[in-house]
């Protein structure tokens, strides 16, 4: 391990030091050179002889030197060493690099996305991007001992498993014992996280990939994303709504202390009057759109349980109904409403509730149904048949077993990062995402299955 980071030798004026990193820039004068070495905690000028020379930028170098302070007129006010300098005495290149196939000394916004993807390891050297990831660690750290502290149990679920729909396609994987059948990556841990609530568990969460085959959009990642996914049991919309409130104000706070918050507590809105008011089931409730630092956090409340069904909807069912859930299928009607689902299914209110920011759907949930015979009129309202109602059952089976009322919500981690952050997209704030094309950063999958893997499978590909 390394003894010292850059940001330790402001303690080492006057000693002599050794620094591992990587050159960052260097400018050459006749028989001196200044360089700056960068490491994680990051940058201090080297005044180095002639010999230096041979350095070029983004070598991996071992550098020793005496740390001197500058004279008052050369101080850098924008660096934290902008006090001190190096002294080279020696280095020794321990990986020289060749020219990088991107700039990295920029934000990064202009230069082309497949090539940032593709050399990604790279592009996560930029300033920016190691910040967000930093943040990033941060918010999830924060999530994790705030749900703790409240007596919450991180469990993780199965990432092998058959379909959880949430409205977009599903990713298939096939099975090699079984051949012919397939799992379904989650498109969201949803049904594990009731099932752990009939198991007794009362106060859920995971910090939860989900998976996705769904058209990408600057707020919409490709394949898989990330949720804060958390579920309680003997609650109400309220106590959701309160401590995820609670749990984000912190955070805020905490980690993004130069952000403000625009209303506490948020507004909480109907469905209706959202509409109505702002013609959007997410406004942007921000006094000024140009200010980077304003959060206007707000819940949209009563939603219908139902929209009018598509013909491209996820949910057909047998092609009979007209109804597909607003949320996803297991949230409860209003129990003011429980009447209509008979008469009138689109007049009926769910009790879901979205969390949204500076417009931006960031998090989704509701109170499930716990009644089968609710969960069984849901499915046909959706008019699933027997077929697609038994790929259910067990859920509908455990529910016969003592489950509590229930309810929770999902707030995605990208999104709210890119909202909170105010970058332009998702991938700003992922380490390793999918392109628009669906081709993966660096790796470049999706690539062809060997013959002899599609064998094992009884997999057949057809030419086109
Ligand atoms: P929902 O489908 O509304 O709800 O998703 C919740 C939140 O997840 C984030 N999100 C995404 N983020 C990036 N890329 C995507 N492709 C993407 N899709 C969704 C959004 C969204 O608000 N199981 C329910 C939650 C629940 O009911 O508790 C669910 O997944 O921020």
């Amino acid at each position: 391990m390394k003894e010292l980071s850059i940001i330790d030798t402001l303690k080492k004026v006057n000693e002599e030091v050794t620094l591992y990193g990587w050159v960052d820039t260097k400018r050459d004068h006749k028989k001196i050179v200044f360089l700056d070495i960068r490491d994680r905690s990051g940058i201090l000028q080297i005044v180095g002889g002639e010999r230096f020379k041979e350095l070029s930028s983004e070598d991996v170098v071992k550098i020793t030197g005496v740390i001197k302070k500058r004279p008052e007129k050369l101080v850098n006010k924008n660096i934290p060493t902008g006090t001190i300098e190096m002294d080279g005495k020696s280095f020794e290149i321990i990986n020289k690099a060749e020219t990088l196939p991107l700039p990295i000394d920029s934000d990064g916004y202009n230069i082309d996305e497949d090539i940032r993807q593709k050399y990604r390891y790279l592009d996560l050297r930029r300033k920016r991007m190691t910040q967000n990831l930093v943040w990033r660690s941060q918010t999830t750290m924060f999530i994790r001992n705030f749900l703790v502290d409240r007596g919450f149990v991180e469990i993780e679920t199965p990432i092998l498993t058959k379909t959880t729909p949430e409205g977009a396609r599903d990713f298939l994987v096939p099975s090699r014992m079984q051949k012919g059948k397939f799992y379904a990556l989650p498109q969201s841990p949803q049904q594990y996280k009731q099932l752990l609530m009939v198991a007794g568990f009362e106060k859920y969460f995971q910090i939860a990939r989900c998976f996705r085959d769904e058209d990408p959009r600057a707020d919409r990642a490709y394949g898989e994303f990330t949720q804060l996914d958390l579920e309680m049991s003997f609650v109400t919309q309220n106590d959701i709504l309160e401590l995820t409130e609670k749990l984000f104000t912190d955070l805020v706070k905490k980690i993004f202390p130069k952000k403000k918050i625009k209303q506490s507590p948020w507004p909480r809105i109907s469905h209706k009057k959202a509409i109505e008011k702002y013609n959007s089931d997410k406004p942007d409730l921000r006094e000024n759109k140009k200010d980077p630092d304003e959060l206007a956090f707000a819940w949209i409340i009563d939603f219908p349980l139902f929209n009018k069904q598509t013909e491209d909807d996820f949910y057909h069912g047998s092609g009979k109904s007209k109804f597909a859930p607003s949320h996803h299928m297991f949230t409860a009607p209003h129990p003011d409403d429980i009447e209509l689902l008979e008469k009138d299914p689109l007049k009926v209110r769910g009790l879901q509730h979205d969390m949204v920011l500076n417009g931006f759907e960031v998090g989704g949930g509701s109170i499930r149904i716990h009644d089968p015979k609710i969960q069984q009129k849901v499915f046909e309202l959706i008019g699933f048949n027997d077929e697609q109602k038994k790929q259910f059952g067990h859920m509908l089976e455990a529910f016969t077993f003592g489950v509590p009322p229930h309810g929770g919500i999902a707030p995605g981690i990208d999104r709210l990062l890119m909202a909170i952050l105010g970058e332009p997209s998702v991938r700003e704030v992922m380490a390793f995402p999918t392109v628009a094309s669906g081709k993966t950063a660096v790796m470049d999958a999706p690539s062809p299955a060997t013959p002899e893997q599609l064998k094992e499978l009884g997999i057949m590909i057809e030419e086109s």
